[in-house]
């Protein structure tokens, strides 16, 4: 009888299946009612006393190694069939994919309209010194101006500060390039305000600057008018109005009429018929020569916009927390542009 039961547990031992039903027959025949076991478990009720312990141990250990066996193969093979049925060619569900931040698209669309007449990108620091900041851009320590723009100054070194503009890449822009010069300076600024619907203490500009021979005001208009058009729409009028930049003379702050009312006068524009975008000039001399250009040669004009402001009246935005706190059924907005 004992040999009976080693040639089961051999038989167990070897079984390697092919298939699922391979699998179940085995199991019937050890392990079901009408089973090997369950045969031998019978058969143990007829033992002699003294070999009842050497065959318990056997059908047990028989009964362990039958029942690990059914364990590992049970359903392996099933994982196997729907493997070979799947259909790799069927297209794949489309995740969640994010959107573009409505800043960079506006950013994107101002570099390409400028990059059309001509324009190429510059960039500079975050973290600007004093100089490119504000001495060399006309604004001497001390000068009330500065208070235009309230300042994030670093703690450990009062040289240094957050940019308040992206005026400062022109500063670096025009020290290390001859004239003439056609750049366009996009990037975040700082400036300690506190944050409301219309203002933030991080925002985005983008800064225009040309300079070569014989730059005119004039120049400067048709660019400004040639950018509103093509961000606005063709309609668009730009209106020109006399202001004060520390860094230009003449300098002037440039409005668009509102798209939202054609200029007849809503909320927006507060009746007014135009929405300010932008603060522009003629490079003032002693700019010219803080950077190393003969301001009797050249002459040029410069311009800086807020992305967030055009943003905003692009796309009908009325607070401009919105860019910053990223809430994903804000951007979804913005993903099939
Ligand atoms: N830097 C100005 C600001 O942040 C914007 C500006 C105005 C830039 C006139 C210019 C300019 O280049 O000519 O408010």
């Amino acid at each position: 009888m004992l040999e009976t039961v080693k040639d089961l547990l051999q038989e167990v031992k070897e079984f390697s299946p092919n298939s699922e039903e391979e699998v179940e027959v085995f199991r019937l025949k050890f392990l079901g009612k009408k089973g090997k076991m369950n045969e031998l478990f019978i058969a143990f009720k007829n033992i002699p006393n003294e070999s009842k312990k050497e065959f318990g141990q056997a059908i047990n250990m028989l009964k362990q190694n039958a029942q690990e066996k059914v364990e590992e193969f049970k359903g392996s093979f099933e994982a196997e069939e729907k493997r070979k049925q799947i259909d790799f060619t069927r297209p794949i569900a489309l995740n969640n994919l994010g959107s573009r931040h409505p800043i960079s698209l506006i950013k994107d669309q101002i570099i390409d309209i400028f990059n059309r007449i001509g324009f190429s990108i510059s960039e500079g620091p975050e973290i600007e010194d004093d100089w490119h900041n504000f001495s060399a851009l006309n604004l001497p320590e001390e000068h009330p101006a500065r208070d235009m723009q309230d300042t994030f100054f670093i703690q450990t070194d009062p040289d240094l500060l957050l940019r308040t503009h992206t005026s400062s890449v022109q500063v670096r822009h025009m020290n290390n390039n001859k004239p003439p010069i056609r750049t366009l300076s996009p990037g975040r600024v700082y400036r300690n305000e506190a944050i409301s619907a219309r203002a933030h203490c991080i925002f985005h500009q983008v800064e225009g600057l040309y300079i070569d021979e014989n730059v005119s005001f004039a120049d400067l208009k048709q660019a400004l008018l040639y950018f509103a058009k093509e961000m606005f729409g063709e309609k668009t009028k730009i209106r020109l109005r006399p202001s004060y930049f520390p860094f230009t003379e003449p300098s002037a702050e440039v409005d668009v009429s509102c798209n939202i009312c054609s200029s007849k006068g809503c909320n927006v524009c507060k009746y007014t018929g135009y929405l300010e975008i932008l603060g522009c000039g003629m490079v003032d001399p002693n700019v010219l020569e803080n950077c190393g250009i003969d301001s009797n040669k050249y002459s040029g004009y410069a311009f800086g916009m807020g992305i967030e402001r055009i943003a905003m009246l692009k796309y009908g935005i009325n607070d401009l927390r919105l860019f910053f706190e990223n809430d994903v059924r804000f951007l979804k907005q913005f993903s099939s542009l």
